[in-house]
């Protein structure tokens, strides 16, 4: 039996600008089990973000969802109405926005804000019980439950983002989308935050989709990742095979170098050149340009899906799918 909470197919969404048209998503897929944590890594302007607020139905003008499947929990996102829509965020999936600790209402109490999305969607009869469920989300994400009573300006960036945690929580979704849920905290702040989106995970079993540029921080944290270059997934398997045998030049690229073992503490290794403007992709493989590998079928045509598993290909003319009689 299918267990996905989320399943995207073949996404395309792009900006229509007054200067082109931004390939942000173009033809993307990915799944997230129910249970799961999956990474969605890659380089600033891959598309990450827009792929998530695909999901959420969030894409802001001037982009577009030109075309794909989003199904989550069965249902078709992309077909239901906008008011139907409005009732599926929060419920069933909610998203942790990139930079949000620094969007929190600065003049209303932090709890408030709770209360206020809880009231929102009627999970709440009163503002007692939803006080109650403040209080309760707080001691969930490693507050103290008087903090409901706080501004934001009272509080670290660290406790900034728990709350941000605990607003997602707020309606018990099936999936959380974190779009850098760590990024401008202290090191010991993102990974104490880490530990408790991923003992929350565990201890609740929602599914999570954390997207992220920190890989050390995906190969302790993920059970599967997906690789995204330029509106592409140009990579997918579990993690251990991402870090122990990555196949694409881009994924090794990113992860400097094969680690010896799981959970490499090492930095990122900047790759040559820069990605692709997206309103201009180059032809054939869009990582051609920055790739040593590189050979001239790689300049003309797009690469192939080295397998049917949707969970374990990768996009690259060195790892073309076997024709059927072809011996190693
Ligand atoms: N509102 C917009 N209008 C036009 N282009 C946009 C808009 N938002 C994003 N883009 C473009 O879409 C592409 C993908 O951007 P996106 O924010 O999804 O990338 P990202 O992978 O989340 O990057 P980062 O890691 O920096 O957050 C980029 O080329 C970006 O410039
Ligand atoms: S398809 Fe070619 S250019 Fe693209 S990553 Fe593979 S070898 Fe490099
Ligand atoms: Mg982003």
């Amino acid at each position: 039996m299918k267990t996905s909470v989320l399943e995207v197919e073949d996404l395309y969404v792009h900006y229509f600008t007054d200067t082109g048209v931004v390939r942000a998503v173009d033809g993307a897929s990915l799944e997230v089990d129910r249970g799961e944590l999956v990474a969605l890594v890659g380089e600033s302007g891959s598309g990450k973000t827009t792929l998530a607020y695909a999901i959420m139905r969030l894409v802001p003008p001037p982009g577009r969802i030109v075309k794909g499947r989003i199904i989550l929990g069965g249902i078709e996102v992309l077909e239901l109405p906008e008011e139907d829509i409005r009732k599926l965020r929060w419920k069933k999936v909610s998203m942790i926005f990139q930079g949000a600790m620094n969007s929190l209402n600065p003049v209303m109490r932090v709890g408030d804000q709770i209360v206020e999305v809880l009231l929102y969607h009627e999970a709440i009869d009163d503002i007692e019980e939803g006080r109650k469920r403040a209080r309760e989300l707080f001691r969930l994400v490693g507050l103290d439950p008087e903090r409901i009573d706080s501004y934001p300006h009272e509080l670290s960036g660290g406790q900034k983002q728990r709350v941000v945690i605990a607003m997602a929580l707020a309606l018990n979704p099936d999936l959380v989308i974190a779009d850098e849920p760590t990024t401008g905290l202290d090191v010991t702040t993102q990974a104490k935050i880490m530990d408790t989106i991923r003992e929350i995970q565990r201890e609740i079993g929602i599914s999570v989709l954390l997207i992220t540029h920190d890989l050390p921080l995906v190969a302790e944290v993920a059970d599967r990742v997906y690789v995204m270059y330029a509106g592409k997934i140009v990579e997918t398997s579990d993690v251990e095979k991402i870090f122990y045998k990555p196949r694409h030049p881009y994924t090794r690229g990113l992860i400097g170098a094969v680690p010896s073992h799981i959970g490499p503490k090492k930095k990122l290794v900047a790759l040559p050149g820069e990605p692709p403007d997206l309103r201009y992709p180059p032809p054939g493989c869009r990582f051609h340009p920055r790739c040593s590998l590189a050979m001239p079928i790689c300049r003309e045509k797009e690469p192939p899906l080295s397998s049917r598993d949707p969970r374990d290909y990768v996009s690259c003319w060195l790892y073309r799918p076997r024709e059927a009689g072809e011996n190693d």
